[in-house]
């Protein structure tokens, strides 16, 4: 086990699968409750606040920093993803996090490795449409890191609606003794919401990002204003959007806590945006209704 010494309230940073495991095993032994929060690094206030969340809840906060490369497609930003352990641990530290655990590719895909998770129907619109082996690799990382940090609960961040969807069900199905904690999505002043990609945004198209929470707040007011036809909602999220250059790839309403297109808004829903901005994809989601 590696240990950063330059404060006292460090966390521990642990690269092996089995080592982490033990500690946990360890804690849980002594009757601790364990909380873990999956991240790839590159970490801002949302993640943090998932740190938060798991702070006040559980005696022990243990973080995983792993780019996955299986939920990457092979023309997306693997390579580029922006990376730096030893900031995300100083920020870890500031949160009180106790464990990053921090593996190599090769520990968490050795050669001959070949399983990957089907997850179902949950798994195949909106973003599984557009990144059609993003969810089998979020599935499968997800699962393993869980495996490796059998912890009590795990923490995720409400931006990402339908990785949530896609993990619960997965943990759901396959049995996972864990409990599963969805926590608000963190936005910038302006509204957008927080993602380590924002960090690839140019000065114009971080400015113009700020349009996608506009369109999503507007579609709120207008359901405020009595507005429940979903067509129409969406008509004016394109209308809103269409001067911005922002290039649409979906916008959906549907049932919270589904993927289920609705024609109405009856009930809770979530609006759903996913867009192109300059060279950046970004999703956002907010209730309505
Ligand atoms: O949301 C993310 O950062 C990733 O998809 C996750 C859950 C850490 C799996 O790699």
């Amino acid at each position: 086990m590696q240990r950063m010494s330059r404060r006292a309230d460090f966390p521990t940073i642990v690269q092996s699968g089995t080592e982490i495991r033990q500690q946990v095993r360890l804690f849980q032994q002594r009757g601790d409750r364990v909380g873990m929060v999956p991240t790839m690094g590159s970490l801002h206030d949302g993640h943090l606040s998932l740190v938060d969340a798991a702070r006040a809840e559980c005696d022990v906060v243990m973080t995983s920093v792993f780019v996955n490369p299986t939920q990457f497609a092979p023309h997306e930003d693997y390579q580029r993803y922006p990376r730096d352990l030893e900031r995300d641990v100083e920020l870890l530290a500031e949160r009180g996090c106790d464990y990053v655990f921090a593996p190599s590719v090769d520990e968490m895909y050795p050669s001959g490795y070949e399983t990957s998770i089907d997850v179902g129907s949950v798994a195949k619109p909106f973003e599984g449409e557009q990144r059609p082996t993003h969810f089998a690799g979020v599935a499968t990382v997800v699962l393993k890191l869980l495996n490796l940090v059998p912890a009590d609960a795990v923490y995720f961040g409400q931006k990402d609606y339908q990785q949530t969807l896609v993990v619960e069900r997965m943990i759901a199905d396959l049995n996972v003794p864990i409990d599963v904690v969805v926590c608000p999505t963190v936005r910038e002043a302006d509204g957008l919401a927080m993602s380590s990609r924002n960090a690839y945004l140019s000065d114009a198209d971080r400015h113009r990002a700020t349009a996608l929470y506009a369109s999503l707040q507007q579609t709120k007011q207008l359901v405020t204003q009595g507005e429940r036809r979903t067509a129409e909602l969406r008509r004016a999220m394109r209308q809103h959007l269409s001067q911005t250059g922002i290039e649409i790839d979906y916008i959906a309403m549907v049932a919270a806590g589904t993927v289920d297109e609705v024609d109405t808004v009856d009930g809770p829903t979530v609006a759903l945006i996913a867009a192109q901005v300059g060279q950046t994809r970004l999703i956002d989601n907010i209730q309505i209704g």
